[in-house]
């Protein structure tokens, strides 16, 4: 008798595990999500994105957990490259990527303060931040301008509308059975192009997202080169023993 309620729960709780993925993807079908597809490996890109990082972002946004000196080692900046890309308001090599905006103004400037970034594409996935920075359209009821399908309502201006260029969003709309008519996001359309072309603007937000990745875990390249010579060790070691066990066990019969 017991033994079958806690068998039926077992199953009803493999249902519903089953039941999960299917959830997901009701809920994903709305969300408009691009992959970031960036490399934390590719140093090039890092340091691009690092450059990108300090030109258009830092001004509203710190990365309080990482200092210069460290992200300029990491992706293989020399000291002048260092200085010359990324300290060029005469910041320490030794102090963190902070800013001196407070976030009591930035709050009262904003309506909200602009978070610190250090762990944001941890926190929200890099995918979310691409597809966020590609998710700017024109919105003239909106103070700022603009309005963002990734964070609808939100208080960032489009700091990269001059690289970007104006992007609107049209919308599919159907009247649902209580005369209601839904919104639907359709596509977006560049209304004026930017400096750069979609492509080269797809590459730039490709580029800052992957230095965001990177400062989200600084030792993640590191770490992972290590983990193969790890494993090389234990194989290594393994055959090691192999043999010796071979040999210390051959005249015992
Ligand atoms: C002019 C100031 C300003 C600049 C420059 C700026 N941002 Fe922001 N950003 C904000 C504000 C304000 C918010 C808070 C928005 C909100 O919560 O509505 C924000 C929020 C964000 C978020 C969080 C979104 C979320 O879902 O919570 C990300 C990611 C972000 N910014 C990335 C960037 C990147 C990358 C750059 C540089 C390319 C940048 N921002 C430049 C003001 C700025």
């Amino acid at each position: 008798m017991r033994i079958d309620r806690h068998k039926k729960r077992i199953l009803a709780f493999i249902a519903a595990l089953a039941a999960l993925p299917a959830v997901g993807l009701a809920a994903g079908g709305e969300a408009h999500v691009e992959k970031a597809n960036n490399d934390i490996h590719n140093q090039a890109s890092l340091q691009r994105g690092a450059k990108n990082f300090v030109n258009y972002c830092l001004a509203c946004h710190s990365a309080r957990y990482v200092r210069y000196n460290r992200v300029a080692a990491d992706i293989g900046l020399t000291e002048q490259q260092m200085v010359e890309n990324l300290l060029w308001s005469g910041e320490s090599p030794h102090s963190t990527m902070t800013n001196g905006l407070l976030a009591d103004d930035g709050k009262q400037w904003f309506g909200v303060a602009p978070p610190d970034l250090s762990l944001i594409a941890r926190s929200k996935g890099t995918d979310y931040v691409y597809t966020f920075l590609k998710s700017f359209y024109a919105d003239p009821a909106k103070g700022t301008g603009v309005n963002n399908l990734s964070l609808p309502g939100t208080a960032m201006p489009h700091v990269l509308w001059e690289l970007q260029g104006t992007q609107e969003a049209v919308w599919e709309g159907h009247t649902d059975a209580q005369g209601n008519v839904q919104k639907h996001f359709k596509e977006f359309t560049l209304a004026s192009p930017g400096k750069l072309t979609p492509e080269e603007y797809d590459a730039f937000v490709r580029d800052t997202v992957n230095f965001l990745e990177y400062i989200g875990e600084p030792v993640q390249a590191r770490r992972q080169a290590l983990g193969y010579w790890v494993i090389a060790f234990l194989v290594f070691f393994t055959l090691l023993a192999y043999a010796l066990k071979k040999e210390y066990w051959k005249d015992v019969k």
